[in-house]
């Protein structure tokens, strides 16, 4: 049995802890929050307000990180080093530079680290990965990853971290559309070259950008558009699509669609989670209970900060050609 703690138990905590209670394998034992207000909704288990208190005094095996985006990796490094394995909400870091910094503690520290991009684990993104990689409808000719979500003023002004330059590390890209950046180069390959923009469209009282642009180059001619704000009237589903030799494949609604010679089929759907009141679906769980087999099994078959990263170095470049107008060149040695 894995003892398990969470440190930072604002919003996205609550979907880890109904996730760790459905696993047979691992206990919460401990939360930690530096709002000592919170102690009493979370009267069941050990209450701490500082991470290194909490990990001198329990005997943990797993931290969950759910902390503001700057203190991801100072809190990683912290678990590291009292020899506990750190499963981390996105983004790993706030810069592919800084991501860095826990590329090596793996090893150093005889641990595990695991990222939460959760939608790596839909069902949806499971059968498209299997379509590209057997090459049902012959070779990937382009990609196209949208997101045209709704963040209102209320979103920041509740938690001002995610609006700041240097708490968030970013705005639509690193917060919202991580994942639509991961999945696109985690189906297709690496990035090879890219150019973007980003921008403040309608959010102007926060720092970070609410709108970006981006083409990618994947190489062999295989070349990518994204598309993401937070700036639209609603949250309209995430779509990726790819253009294959004799087909088209959607994710759209939680649903992989084929469109092959004027038919379209629908071939799969994303899983809900039995028992949860949670509209976010079973991939959490499914990512943690992952995390979880590859601690006990001694198996590698989880996230890691290396993969992790990529989309965190996207995010980088995408800056970067905003700055200088260039199409900027991708390696991740
Ligand atoms: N995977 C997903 O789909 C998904 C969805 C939403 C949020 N997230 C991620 O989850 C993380 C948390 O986001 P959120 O919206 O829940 O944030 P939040 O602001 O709601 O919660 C953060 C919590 O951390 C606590 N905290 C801050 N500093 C602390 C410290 N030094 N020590 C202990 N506690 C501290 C705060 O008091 C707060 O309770 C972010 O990285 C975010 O990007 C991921």
């Amino acid at each position: 049995m894995l003892n398990v703690a969470i440190i930072g138990m604002g919003t996205i905590s609550v979907i880890h802890l109904e996730a760790i209670k459905l696993c047979k394998n691992a206990k919460l034992i401990a939360v930690c929050d530096s709002d000592i207000s919170l102690k009493e909704t979370y009267s069941e288990y050990n209450f701490y307000d500082d991470l290194e208190m909490m990990l001198k005094t329990e005997k943990l095996d797993v931290v969950h990180i759910c902390l503001p985006h700057y203190l991801h990796v100072s809190a990683a490094k912290l678990c590291a080093q009292y020899h506990v394995n750190v499963f981390t909400e996105k983004p790993v870091a706030l810069t592919y530079n800084q991501a860095q910094e826990l590329f090596e503690l793996e090893k150093q520290y005889d641990i595990k680290i695991g990222v939460c991009l959760q939608n790596r684990y839909n069902n949806t993104t499971i059968e498209m990965k299997k379509i590209i990689d057997e090459k049902t409808y012959g070779n990937v000719l382009g990609c196209k990853g949208m997101v045209t979500w709704n963040r209102d003023m209320g979103y920041y002004d509740t938690k001002p971290w995610r609006g700041k330059m240097e708490f968030a590390g970013g705005g639509c890209m690193i917060n919202q559309t991580v994942h639509t950046l991961d999945l696109m180069q985690y189906l297709i390959g690496d990035v090879k070259s890219i150019k973007g923009k980003i921008a403040s469209l309608h959010l102007e009282e926060i720092e970070v950008e609410d709108t970006s642009v981006a083409h990618l180059d994947f190489g062999n001619k295989v070349t990518g558009i994204f598309f993401a704000t937070i700036s639209y009237c609603s949250n309209s589903a995430v779509e990726i699509e790819i253009i294959m030799e004799k087909a088209r494949v959607v994710i759209n609604n939680s649903k992989l669609y084929v469109y092959e010679n004027e038919e379209v089929k629908c071939i799969c759907e994303d899983q809900k989670l039995e028992g949860s009141k949670h509209y976010y679906g079973a991939s959490h769980f499914n990512c943690i209970a992952s995390f979880y087999e590859a601690i006990i099994n001694e198996n590698d078959e989880y996230i890691k900060v290396q993969q992790a990263a990529k989309p965190i170095k996207l995010i980088d470049k995408i800056v970067e050609s905003n700055s200088t107008g260039k199409r900027e060149n991708i390696n991740y040695e």
